[in-house]
């Protein structure tokens, strides 16, 4: 058992270049294609689990009670890392930070990681970052990959025994890459990310040939990456995010996550690539615009977005170092 009765952990999110859209087995969380991503510096959501008197778990973000779906994903969580520790005793789990849950800027994924970080180091699980991430990962796919820092893949192909952690391809320091994130829209998607996949996989005529096109997307992006290549990177992560937005559109009833906006945005990036700006764009389950370009070209992109009408926010965010325990008072 651990020494604490109260861990803090903390992680950020991550955006894929190559996307994970669908699942090979629900129940499992595995993923049924390959993805690669920035595991980012920011913004960070910490959490922290304490144990607590009474049978039951309680779970707050910013000292406010989640909703429903966030407490029972929450839960289930701890059921299945409880059921393999012999623990009993209930957890405060206090998440603070973060952005907006639910809008496509990955705080889930930021969330699990960090939660699975926590209950670890507070049951003394094995802590290995390989099993904190496929511990994340039961909680969120996408989870696992904030778990480790930098560029960072998920390959169910590298499944053992049903076995599947996230693990850093190259190192956060490997490439002078950022993100910078055009928010257009607050507020909850209309569609959580794992009921859009699941309809795609059960409805989408796109969905077979998402999943094997995914299989080239990323080798052709581990090897942009591997040579440094932007324009490389550029071609094949916006063509696997503009497969991924296709096959969910596709779906029956059809899964929409752009908005004027963001197709806006989308076309103003690709002008300033040809105007020889370094950058491309990404888009997950929100209408949100994820720009990936050079150090160098950061205020560059920041002005011409900022020009965009409705851009609410911009954030910008380096590769990052993966999830962290935080030194409680009275460590050593
Ligand atoms: C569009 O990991 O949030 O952001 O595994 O069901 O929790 P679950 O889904 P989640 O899906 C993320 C999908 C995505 C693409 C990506 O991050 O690769």
């Amino acid at each position: 058992m651990s020494k604490h009765d109260c861990t803090v952990a903390t992680a950020a999110p991550n955006f894929a270049l190559v996307k994970y859209w669908g699942k090979a087995d629900d129940e499992a969380m595995m993923p049924a294609v390959p993805s690669l991503a920035i595991t980012l510096d920011g913004p960070e959501i910490g959490v922290r689990v304490s144990v607590v008197d009474g049978d039951r778990d309680t779970v707050t973000l910013d000292g406010e009670a989640v909703d429903e779906r966030w407490r029972d994903r929450t839960q289930s969580f701890l059921d299945m890392v409880r059921s393999g520790t012999g623990s009993s005793g209930a957890l405060s789990v206090e998440s603070t930070g973060g952005v907006v849950p639910a809008a496509g800027l990955a705080s889930s994924a930021a969330y699990f990681a960090a939660l699975s970080l926590a209950v670890t180091d507070l049951w003394g699980l094995d802590g290995d970052e390989e099993a904190v991430s496929d511990r994340a990962r039961r909680g969120s796919v996408s989870a696992a990959r904030s778990v480790p820092g930098g560029y960072v893949a998920l390959d169910p192909q590298e499944a053992v025994d049903g076995r599947l952690p996230a693990r850093t391809v190259y190192p956060a320091d490997h490439w002078d890459l950022a993100v910078v994130v055009a928010v257009v829209q607050m507020g909850p998607k209309d569609v959580k990310s794992s009921d859009g996949m699941k309809r795609s996989r059960e409805t989408s005529p796109y969905y077979p040939e998402w999943v094997r096109a995914s299989r080239d997307h990323m080798t052709e992006a581990l090897e942009a990456m591997k040579t440094r290549d932007l324009e490389r990177l550029a071609r094949v992560a916006e063509s696997s995010c503009i497969m991924m937005h296709a096959c969910a559109m596709a779906s029956d009833p059809p899964v929409i996550y752009m908005r004027d906006g963001t197709r806006e945005l989308m076309e103003l990036v690709r002008w300033m690539r040809q105007q020889g700006v370094g950058c491309f764009y990404t888009v997950d389950a929100g209408p949100q615009v994820k720009v990936v370009c050079q150090q160098e070209d950061v205020e560059r992109v920041k002005e011409g977005l900022d020009a965009v009408s409705g851009v609410r926010r911009i954030l910008v965010h380096r590769p990052g170092p993966g999830a962290r325990l935080v030194p409680s008072h009275g460590d050593s």
